[in-house]
């Protein structure tokens, strides 16, 4: 009996221990034609799928009929699959019992989900930091935008005397990032939700960045909403999740107006659904929603393997780009602030986007250049800089897919970069940014139809 158990528990820790299984595609070319295996450090934009993800997509393709109104097996098979794909986005954000998980597009669409369901005359507040998806929805003459904070402290205190100022209107919405798609650090969103509450207001929690590294518990958290996207999470483009309070959602007008959003029409009315089928008008996209579904479950299981790797990649990843000489990181809290595995950085005398486009053609790795549509967050670090030589930086973003050898491949690449210059020519291109004047790739990539 008691063998039986030691082994049961050792496969649990097993499982839960080890990092669940990423696609790895084929190796890729080099301005000189020679084959590589790829280095995805560019995990904050998309990420690779989970072989978890592949398999319940390919199960799903093979047998999907009409959602929630067909009568045939396959139709009870495929609303099935739909709905507890809610309850697993439900599950893996930590949702109270009485939220409602809306299936998106992503966190772009359940942000502006959000910004029409805004109660009439409600305030917003925030960050000019965030991610523009987070700072662009919401009607411009009733929103407080702070400035980029250099501690977390003064973030809290100026939230606070916001508030304070608002303190005698309508409820207003505190929008705050859970982890900066620049600069990868966390925002004290704990606190945030602290000082939101004691003025009445409630709290968008953006964790586009957030959720594929570190666990969220919304109920615990106690914020209202939190928003998400797939395609962060190892699920492929094309589903998201707004999940929180149904309030403001149900008396909202319908998303889109449609069928499935609608309960009942005559020619004199129409009575709109409540609950997510409200902002779900059309035909479903199932096969996001299970993708998503999957990346949820397969990241939840294996959160614990997860983080262990991510520490040590973050780790490494931020000292070693501090200590290449002519490369400087650029943080809102400082280097040491607590962050998943993104740092943005830049290296003297050399454009943000040659150094993007050297690190691919010439190594093979993935980093992107530019300001990561956080462009204000960007420009603020950027002019921190004394000398303000840059307008751009580079990021490079490890995660599930990232390997030790990726991230030594990255800091070795930049020190020579620093160091020597890109080791061929390059030109500016008005289409595609810098290109190697003399590339052995080819110049069409094979279509995969
Ligand atoms: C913090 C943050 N919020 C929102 C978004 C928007 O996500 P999506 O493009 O998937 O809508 C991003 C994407 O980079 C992000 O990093």
């Amino acid at each position: 009996m008691s063998t039986h158990h030691a082994s049961a528990t050792t496969t649990t820790q097993t499982l839960t221990r080890r990092l669940p299984a990423v696609v790895h595609p084929d190796p890729v070319p080099l301005v000189t034609g020679e084959l590589v295996e790829y280095a995805p450090l560019d995990h904050a934009a998309s990420t690779p799928a989970l072989e978890a993800v592949v398999r319940a997509v390919d199960t799903v393709t093979r047998t999907y009929s009409s959602v929630h109104r067909g009568t045939g097996w396959l139709s009870r098979v495929t609303s099935a699959h739909y709905e507890a794909a809610r309850e697993e986005v439900a599950r893996f954000v930590g949702a109270r019992a009485d939220d409602v998980v809306v299936f998106t597009r992503a966190t772009t669409d359940a942000t502006n989900l959000l910004a029409r369901a805004l109660p009439d005359g409600t305030p917003v507040v925030v960050f000019a930091s965030e991610h523009h998806a987070s700072l662009l929805p919401w009607p411009a003459e009733r929103t407080h935008r702070l400035p980029v904070p250099a501690s977390p402290a003064e973030a809290l205190g100026r939230l606070e005397s916001t508030l304070s100022g608002l303190a005698d209107g309508p409820a207003p919405l505190v929008v705050v990032t859970g982890a900066s798609n620049v600069t990868g650090e966390l925002w004290p969103v704990e606190q945030v939700v602290a000082v939101a509450r004691r003025y009445g207001a409630r709290v968008l929690l953006d964790a586009a960045q957030l959720v594929a590294h570190r666990r969220v518990d919304l109920a615990a958290l106690d914020a209202d909403w939190v928003a998400f996207s797939g395609h962060k999470l190892h699920a492929p483009f094309g589903a998201g999740a707004l999940v929180g309070r149904r309030d403001w959602l149900d008396a909202a007008d319908p998303y889109l107006a449609g069928g499935g959003a609608s309960a009942a029409v005559s020619e004199a009315s129409t009575t709109w659904t409540t609950g997510a089928a409200r902002h779900e008008g059309g035909s479903p996209n199932v096969l996001g929603a299970v993708a998503l579904a999957a990346a949820c479950a397969t990241v939840r299981r294996h959160r614990g393997a997860l983080e262990a790797h991510e520490e040590r990649l973050t780790r490494r990843l931020v000292e070693g780009l501090r200590a290449v000489p002519g490369v400087r990181t650029h943080s809102v809290f400082g280097d040491d602030h607590d962050r998943v595995p993104v740092v943005a950085f830049t290296v003297d005398g050399l454009d943000s986007g040659l150094v993007a486009a050297a690190l691919s053609a010439e190594h093979g790795i993935g980093v992107r250049a530019g300001k990561f549509c956080a462009h204000l967050l960007v420009d603020a670090l950027l002019a921190r800089d004394p000398k303000r030589p840059h307008a751009t930086a580079v990021r490079a973003s490890a995660g599930l897919a990232t390997t030790d050898e990726h991230v030594e491949r990255l800091l070795a690449a930049v020190a020579d970069l620093a160091a020597h210059g890109p080791r061929v020519a390059y030109r500016r291109d008005e289409t595609h940014g810098w290109v190697p004047v003399e590339d052995a790739r080819a110049a069409d990539v094979p279509l995969p139809w």
